[in-house]
């Protein structure tokens, strides 16, 4: 029989979420089912009032402990003109990484000054359109870029990005804070990087560091928090991202608030604490859904539910091993234990290796949550699959924030 809650992935779940009476989940008011139909599937799905919940929960945990502080979205996260636009109204900053994720920013209503530019190898032409558009502050990440700067951004305000020496328990290829990385200064270089930016004219405001990413482990940020408030006098000093989030029903992340007080015991006084997250302000509130193609039941060995999409549109159970969990849009429950499979013609386009699902038949809707962040923002084309659409849900109503790629977009650049 299915289930009439989504009992144990409330906490996976964009919040609010519940199974209507027909048995069907519905994100920001809208059956998904309903959702399916008129827009088609694959598709992203987020409920606005989860993104713009946890940006205030950010801003509250911070504003009870301190007043100078800053929410920096990482928008690599989920790179949407429309979720840059609610996040800005939201009151956040945002950083980028990239001279594209400036101009979603930019369309999406940031105020150039609030923008802080990222990269280990901006290129001359990201700089140049910085400087143009007026970002607030670049995050220097290497001396060749100093040197670029002094050229092309005299008197920038930026920030050095260092790398403290912290390994997080994370994913290694998320991982950024060890000694042996493509980013930023390591400590011994600070002092020197901090004489070359004066020499070069540039506003040096502070400090920036970002450890990794998908991070539970709060004593690793309080050691973070240490260090770089252990390095001189710097009015700021960015901590950057990293807190994780809940993919399956076992999960259990720290809260956003332990996560502020682990950063802000561990500070000087007077020191304006940024933080940079990314997943944790969208990744729960997006879930994907897909069409169940074909049901394959290989006696003795195991059961594969093929679905339309996968590495195309989730790349991270292929990258680092990710775990999600599945169910079927309008029967949550059941207790058939399936490998939820892509449609690329590659072996490793498993979405999900151990779902539990309620009798998948073809036709039927399948959702997989938690896939708000890195989700949309790492879907490619292989295969030539057009990408999903982006769809954004409030109070019962939908609209499309990204269309579905179609064929024709897919010949669009062909000269
Ligand atoms: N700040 C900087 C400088 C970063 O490089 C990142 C993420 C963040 C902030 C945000 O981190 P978050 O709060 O989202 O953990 N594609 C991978 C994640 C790569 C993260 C890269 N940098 C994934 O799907 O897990």
């Amino acid at each position: 029989m299915a289930a009439t809650t989504t009992t144990g992935l409330e906490h996976v779940l964009p919040l609010g979420s519940r199974l209507n009476e027909r048995g069907a989940l519905e994100v920001g008011g809208c059956d998904v089912t309903e959702l399916a139909r008129e827009y088609g599937t694959p598709a992203y799905v987020y409920a606005e009032d989860d993104i713009r919940a946890r940006a205030r929960s950010y801003r509250e945990a911070f504003a009870a402990r301190t007043d100078r502080f800053e929410i920096v979205y990482a928008s690599k996260a989920a790179p949407v003109t429309a979720i840059y636009a609610l996040l800005a109204e939201e009151g956040l900053s945002c950083d980028v990484a990239s001279g594209g994720e400036l101009h979603l920013a930019l369309a999406g209503g940031f105020a150039p000054e609030r923008l802080y530019m990222h990269g280990n190898n901006k290129t001359e032409a990201e700089l140049a359109y910085a400087v143009e558009c007026g970002v607030g502050t670049i995050v220097v990440d290497s001396f060749d870029e100093v040197e670029r700067l002094r050229r092309l951004a005299p008197g920038q305000q930026v920030m050095l990005r260092v790398t403290p020496g912290i390994k997080p328990e994370t994913h290694e290829k998320i991982a950024t804070g060890q000694e042996d990385s493509k980013f930023g200064f390591g400590l011994d270089d600070v002092p020197r990087a901090v004489e070359a930016c004066e020499s070069a004219g540039l506003e040096l405001r502070g400090l920036h560091a970002h450890i990794g990413s998908q991070i539970y482990e709060l004593s690793v940020l309080e050691r973070l928090a240490e260090v770089l408030g252990g390095m001189g006098d710097y009015p700021l000093l960015n901590l950057g991202g990293g807190l994780g989030i809940a993919y399956t029903a076992e999960d259990r992340p720290p809260s956003v608030d332990a996560y502020a007080e682990a950063l802000l015991s561990r500070v000087p006084d007077g020191v304006t604490v940024l933080c940079e997250p990314g997943r944790s302000l969208v990744g729960n509130a997006g879930i994907t859904l897909y069409t169940v193609g074909t049901v394959k039941r290989i006696p003795r060995v195991r059961t594969y539910v093929a679905v339309d999409g996968g590495m195309s549109d989730n790349l991270r159970p292929m990258l680092y091993a990710a775990r999600y969990e599945a169910q079927i849009a309008d029967r949550f429950g059941g207790s058939d234990l399936c490998t939820v499979a892509g449609m690329h013609c590659e072996s490793g386009d498993i979405l999900i290796r151990d779902a539990v699902l309620d009798d998948p038949r073809p036709g039927d809707v399948l959702m997989i949550g938690a896939t708000g962040a890195y989700g949309h923002a790492m879907a490619n084309n292989y295969n030539a699959i057009p990408r999903p659409p982006v769809i954004l849900c409030r109070d019962g109503h939908a609209r499309v924030a990204v269309r579905r790629e179609t064929y024709d977009d897919l010949t669009l650049r062909d000269r």
